[in-house]
């Protein structure tokens, strides 16, 4: 299956009929692509016919942070939730950053305004603020550095401070938290996909699917992550799959990770539990059509937001990625 494109990945799984359907709307975007000068990063929730079928980068939050500051297209298409594209606009402010629908949005994001982050300066002085990349640019322009969850341990650390305040994901911060010496303060905020899972879920999957590789995203409640073989990003999730190649799996997050990664691997047994990301949702190959043909819907953040979000998200891509 290794050494094929990811579109004829995509061609061996879609039903014929489909195709005929697809393959002109695929050809479509590739031809806006062109004539804008545009790439398409998508992130690893992106249903298959956009993950295999246009996006030229895929990743986790981290690796569209990184290769969205690296590529030389004029245009890019974020595929991905709100925050993301601004992430891309805040590194690449002569670029068109475009998003195919302003409504995706994150409940982590959603969570935090620039306000509650000054107030909690006020209360734990001389404390660094780390903010999840899952936020808003006004609340980024406010935090000493950003982070993700395949690096958030390591940014944690590299700022040499007996406390920390992480920001906004309770559940990130816990497992951060279980990892180092160095005193978290949390906030309350939660990813409205990742929270629904239950520990007695996940020894169900075991119960009913015995010899289970069971993989979590650390957005989820603690009492998941403890049942789990292994807590990481997307990215690291997939990582982790290709390293060791279970024979059954199951990914506790959102659903199409799992149809990704199963294209690729067809060998493996994958048990797919749905929790979708409405947000995520939000973005379809017709959107992206209409995005490239009228390039909107542009992203902007205010100039001198943008300028201090910048420095918080570039001392994190200095950390780089951790061990995940
Ligand atoms: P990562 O891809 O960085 O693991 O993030 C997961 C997520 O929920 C993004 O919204
Ligand atoms: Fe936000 Fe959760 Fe959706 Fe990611 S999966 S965009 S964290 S709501």
């Amino acid at each position: 299956m290794h050494g094929i494109s990811a579109r004829e990945r995509l061609a061996r799984v879609t039903p014929e009929i489909e195709w005929a359907v697809l393959a002109p709307e695929l050809e479509a975007i590739d031809r806006l692509k062109r004539e804008r000068g545009a790439i398409v990063l998508a992130h690893n929730y992106q249903t298959p016919e956009i993950f295999h079928g246009v996006a030229d980068l895929t990743g986790d939050s981290l690796a569209l942070a990184q290769r969205g500051a690296e590529t030389e297209a004029d245009v890019i298409v974020l595929c991905g939730v709100h925050f993301m594209a601004e992430t891309a606009k805040i590194l690449s402010p002569t670029k068109t950053v475009l998003i195919p629908d302003l409504e995706a949005g994150c409940s982590l994001a959603e969570s935090i305004t620039a306000a509650d982050v000054r107030l909690l300066r006020e209360r734990y002085p001389g404390a660094p603020v780390v903010t999840y990349v899952n936020t808003s640019a006004e609340v980024k322009a406010e935090s000493d550095v950003c982070c993700t969850s395949a690096n958030a341990v390591e940014v944690v650390e590299s700022l040499g401070s007996e406390r920390v305040i992480f920001l906004p994901d309770e559940y990130l911060g816990r497992h951060v938290a279980d990892q180092t010496d160095v005193e978290i303060v949390l906030w309350r905020g939660h990813c409205e996909v990742h929270e629904r899972f239950t520990a007695p879920e996940i020894r169900s999957y075991r119960e009913l699917h015995p010899g289970i590789e069971v993989l979590a995203h650390p957005e989820c409640p603690p009492d998941v992550l403890a049942e789990a073989d292994f807590v990481g990003s997307t990215a690291g999730m997939i990582h982790h799959v290709g390293e060791t190649r279970p024979r059954r799996v199951v990914m506790v997050t959102e659903c199409s990770m799992s149809d990704n990664v199963a294209l690729e691997y067809p060998e493996i047994e994958f048990i797919r539990p749905c929790n979708l990301c409405p947000h995520m949702k939000q973005i379809t190959l017709s959107k992206i059509r209409q995005a490239l043909e009228r390039l909107e819907h542009r992203v902007e953040v205010e100039a001198e937001i943008a300028s201090r979000a910048r420095a918080a998200v570039q001392r994190m891509l200095d950390v780089g990625r951790g061990g995940q």
